[in-house]
């Protein structure tokens, strides 16, 4: 009776949150389903925040986002990436904001996006908002390690597909796309017309090389099809902060400043301060990836010893994606788990059907914590098998 749109009423909220919210029920669960560290943001980061609350930065700003604040993505972005014209970055309120903010721009209903599966929900959620049809390229697992049948991928991307959406390193796999990868998207995109939309978020989560991995801007020119999504959530511990940023074409700031300036204006004055001071202090974004990489290669290790799982390497991203002998339900595990074992995991359907029988644990937490948890999943693993 209330006419929404059928986009709207075929959502579905993420099991994840339904797993959280029976999780917050039971006392003394470990928590693990959430993409986020333990680490509280850096009190230099929130003291920006509040020095810029104190001076004022109480109002409305540029639509493109705090001119500091774009000064200091361009200068990171040259350090970690390359040359970026200031004109084509545009801050946003939070990586998901961004991904909103794409699909609004470039996503058209009836039309087809591409993306890789298994994948954080939220990425196909916004084309289906615009009323676009997801297909799903979906990694295998061979041998220990994810692997994308980049053929079969390519083919789906042709005339009716308005965007290839992929996320590298992967949420939940960790799959890291290669440059190689990284390139043939791009060319089959150039010749369809398709745009091509990366989520890097977990850049810096990446473990086979020193600071970043991969990225799309080490491709594209100013003039692709291409825009590139990035976070402060992540790599500076700022998931409540609500920052993002992206890399647009030449010559497009000023629809993205619409689309800013229609969808929230803008995010926060005082927590664009904060994005200033996050980046000035990148020696914290490498302490938190090092502890990162230690605790996957613990998590890996000691999820290997325990019985009836498969449990893939780990190159990025903070999450280890296992799967379960005998679990044919994810949602149903994952509140046993809850039950029994004071385990908090995401149930691998949460990130599309290829997911399910699979678990997500998030180990971007501490040490102590991830131990403890482990000990708890393993007691449990073994007491019913
Ligand atoms: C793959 C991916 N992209 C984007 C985001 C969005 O992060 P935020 O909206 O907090 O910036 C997340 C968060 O979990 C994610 O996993």
């Amino acid at each position: 009776m209330f006419n929404l749109r059928q986009e709207i009423l075929s959502l579905e909220l993420t099991p994840i949150r339904e797993v959280a919210a029976v999780g917050a029920t039971v006392e003394g669960v470990i928590p693990l389903w959430f993409g986020e560290s333990d680490r509280a943001t850096e009190p230099h980061i929130v003291s920006a925040a509040i020095v810029g609350l104190q001076a004022g930065l109480t109002r409305y700003l540029p639509n493109q986002g705090y001119p500091p604040l774009v000064d200091a993505l361009q200068k990171y972005l040259a350090e970690h990436y390359r040359f970026v014209e200031r004109d084509r970055i545009v801050v946003t309120a939070s990586g998901m904001n961004a991904l909103m903010l794409c699909a609004q721009a470039v996503v058209r209903p009836g039309r087809n996006v591409v993306i890789v599966g298994p994948q954080w929900p939220n990425v196909a959620a916004v084309s289906r908002i615009q009323g676009a049809k997801i297909r799903t390229a979906t990694l295998q697992c061979i041998d220990e390690r994810w692997q994308l049948d980049l053929e079969a991928f390519l083919s789906l991307i042709d005339e009716t597909v308005d965007a290839v959406v992929i996320n590298s390193p992967g949420n939940p796999t960790g799959w890291v796309a290669d440059d190689k990868t990284l390139a043939a998207i791009l060319d089959k995109c150039r010749r369809t017309g398709a745009w091509l939309i990366s989520d890097e978020v977990y850049s810096r989560f990446y473990y086979l090389a020193e600071h970043r991995a991969p990225s799309l801007l080490d491709h594209i020119t100013p003039l692709d099809r291409a825009i590139v999504v990035n976070s402060f959530s992540k790599a500076w511990t700022m998931t409540g902060w609500r920052l993002g940023w992206m890399v647009v074409p030449e010559t497009l700031l000023p629809e993205f400043c619409k689309l800013n300036e229609y969808n929230i204006a803008g995010p926060t004055s005082f927590v664009q301060a904060a994005g200033v001071a996050a980046l000035a202090q990148d020696e914290k974004v490498r302490s938190l990836v090092e502890h990162c990489g230690k605790n996957g290669r613990l998590a890996v290790a000691r999820l290997r010893e325990m019985p009836g799982l498969l449990v893939p390497d780990v190159n990025g991203a903070f999450y280890s994606f296992f799967k379960v002998d005998g679990v044919e339900d994810s949602v149903a595990f994952a509140k046993r788990l809850i039950a029994q074992a004071g385990v908090g995991l995401a149930p691998g359907m949460a990130f599309g059907q290829a997911g399910e029988g699979w678990m997500r644990l998030c180990f971007g937490v501490n040490t102590e914590t991830l131990n403890k948890a482990l000990d708890r999943l393993e007691a449990f693993l073994r007491n019913t098998s």
